[in-house]
């Protein structure tokens, strides 16, 4: 089987840039991005590449290759499905909001939609590949819904998770530790479909680095990919209260303990606290899996991977609220960085949401400077948490382009996001123009300590 069209439902963070690099590597296949919203198919389309709907470095060179060669963003789903011989479903599967497994198991709502829409359309053979992070065995429910509803034509399913970071997302594609293909290789349409997938990655990816596994393994892996990084964080930042406590410095630790290589050293970055898309999202499901089968402890352990995150981004909100006298009522507090890390717009559960919220409540006035981040971003963001009425939260919480109007008459600033430009500031003017005593409170650790405690701010790195 020679795959020579695909189709990708879901034009987000996961889809585009994923298929971007699949059709530059693959001139011969045609790869059709299909999306129900029609507004971020007409920005995947714009001639301007500086506006597309998603910030990544390096994504508009290959944009650039390929749109209009073989790269095509459509809302014209139907066809699209049935000119393709596979399809990636790469739509959002967030946590669920309501009902049986509300607030942890993942909403797989969408999923199903694509599944019938594929089912009701396709009239010839098709590979569908799972792109989307799903709990351990969806792929049975989809080849059920696939089977039952379709018009009697062979579906088969692969899992291919994706392992992607936001901001590193075209090198992590590009050159990819692994690539990771689930399907059925009992079977003789399985293990053809595998090929199909491998056939493509092999364009550019060393066959050594492209495992295959069985459907299950691979969801699981992802899963726990996820889990293991996610936990890594925590751990260290569990660590730093140690260390405030104690008088041991935090990166001192990570740095000796990150040379043994058997822990190895990424992962390892103290911060207010881990955001993104997925590893909350990918850890509920997993503490909720374990729970439906009664493995009561599994779900436990993991959670408690959670609770930790939670209570960082607390603490570093108390913190603040502590240091300024225990009053932050009224008091200006300026945020540098409201994604949820450096080199992306995205700021899906961002640390920063968080402390923005546990501020407000006691009356802060927020101002935030992010270099990618929009301002009707930042409001929808904290309107989503549903804390109290959208006008208070307006009244609350504003943003600035520029980051030195921003910290006019702050009484501290709060580092969010580890964004590189926040080294290159003129701190002696931003000390300059702020109330005193001049607070800087650095939730990520970028900035140097002894030169800002020079200029004459108090600085209150993590965990030392
Ligand atoms: C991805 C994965 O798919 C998710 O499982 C993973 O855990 C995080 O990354 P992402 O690409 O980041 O999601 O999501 P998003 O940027 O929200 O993109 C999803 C797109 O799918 C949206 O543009 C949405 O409009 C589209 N969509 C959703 C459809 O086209 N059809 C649907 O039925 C649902
Ligand atoms: C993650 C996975 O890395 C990726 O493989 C998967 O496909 C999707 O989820 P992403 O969420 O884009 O990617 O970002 P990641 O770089 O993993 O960072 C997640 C969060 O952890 C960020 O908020 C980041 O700031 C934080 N982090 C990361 C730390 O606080 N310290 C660290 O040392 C590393």
């Amino acid at each position: 089987m020679k795959i020579k069209s695909i189709c990708c439902i879901g034009a987000g963070y996961v889809g585009g840039p994923t298929m971007s690099v699949i059709a530059q590597k693959n001139p011969h296949i045609k790869v059709v991005v299909v999306d129900l919203n029609a507004q971020r198919i007409a920005d995947w389309n714009a001639k301007d590449l500086t506006k597309l709907p998603i910030y990544e470095p390096g994504l508009d060179e290959v944009v650039s290759e390929a749109r209009g060669r073989n790269l095509f963003f459509s809302t014209e789903i139907d066809k699209a499905i049935d000119e393709a011989e596979m399809i990636f479903i790469s739509v959002n599967t967030p946590t669920k909001t309501y009902g049986e497994g509300k607030g942890m198991a993942a909403d797989l709502k969408y999923i199903e939609l694509c599944a019938r829409q594929i089912a009701k359309v396709a009239k010839s053979d098709k590979v569908v590949v799972e792109k989307s992070t799903l709990p351990v065995k969806t792929a049975e429910a989809i080849q059920n819904i696939l089977d039952n509803t379709g018009n009697g034509v062979n579906f088969q399913i692969l899992s291919n998770p994706e392992f992607l970071a936001e901001g590193t997302a075209m090198r992590d594609l590009t050159i990819p530790d692994r690539v990771l293909i689930g399907g059925d290789s009992n079977d003789n349409n399985g293990r053809e479909a595998i090929q199909a997938l491998v056939d493509i990655y092999a364009s550019w990816v060393p066959k050594e680095n492209i495992l295959t596994t069985n459907v299950w393994s691979s969801e699981l892996s992802k899963l726990t990919a996820n889990a293991f990084l996610a936990q890594r964080v925590s751990s260290i930042n569990s660590l730093s209260e140690l260390c405030e406590a104690t008088g041991a410095n935090v990166q001192e630790v990570a740095k000796a303990i990150g040379m043994d290589s058997r822990i190895g050293p990424n992962f390892l970055q103290v911060s207010v606290g881990f955001g993104g898309s997925c590893f909350q999202k990918d850890i509920l499901n997993l503490v909720y899996i374990a729970k439906s089968l009664g493995l009561n402890e599994v779900a436990d352990y993991w959670n408690q991977v959670i609770v930790m995150n939670i209570h960082q981004r607390d603490r570093f909100a108390k913190n603040i609220i502590k240091t300024l006298y225990s009053t932050v009522s009224g008091k200006k507090i300026t945020f540098l960085g409201w994604a949820f890390k450096k080199d992306t717009n995205d700021t899906r559960e961002s640390a920063a949401i968080y402390v923005a919220d546990s501020l407000i409540d006691e009356e802060a006035k927020i101002n935030v400077y992010d270099p990618k981040v929009t301002a009707s971003q930042i409001q929808t963001d904290i309107n989503y948490l549903n804390t109290r009425s959208e006008d208070d939260n307006f009244k609350y919480l504003k943003s600035e382009n520029d980051p030195y109007i921003a910290a006019e008459g702050a009484h501290a600033i709060a580092i969010l996001t580890e964004w590189d430009e926040f080294k290159t500031y003129d701190w002696q003017r931003i000390y300059t123009i702020m109330q005193k005593p001049a607070f800087l409170f650095d939730g990520r650790n970028v900035l140097d300590k002894e030169v800002l405690e020079d200029i004459g701010f108090i600085y209150k790195g993590i965990g030392s």
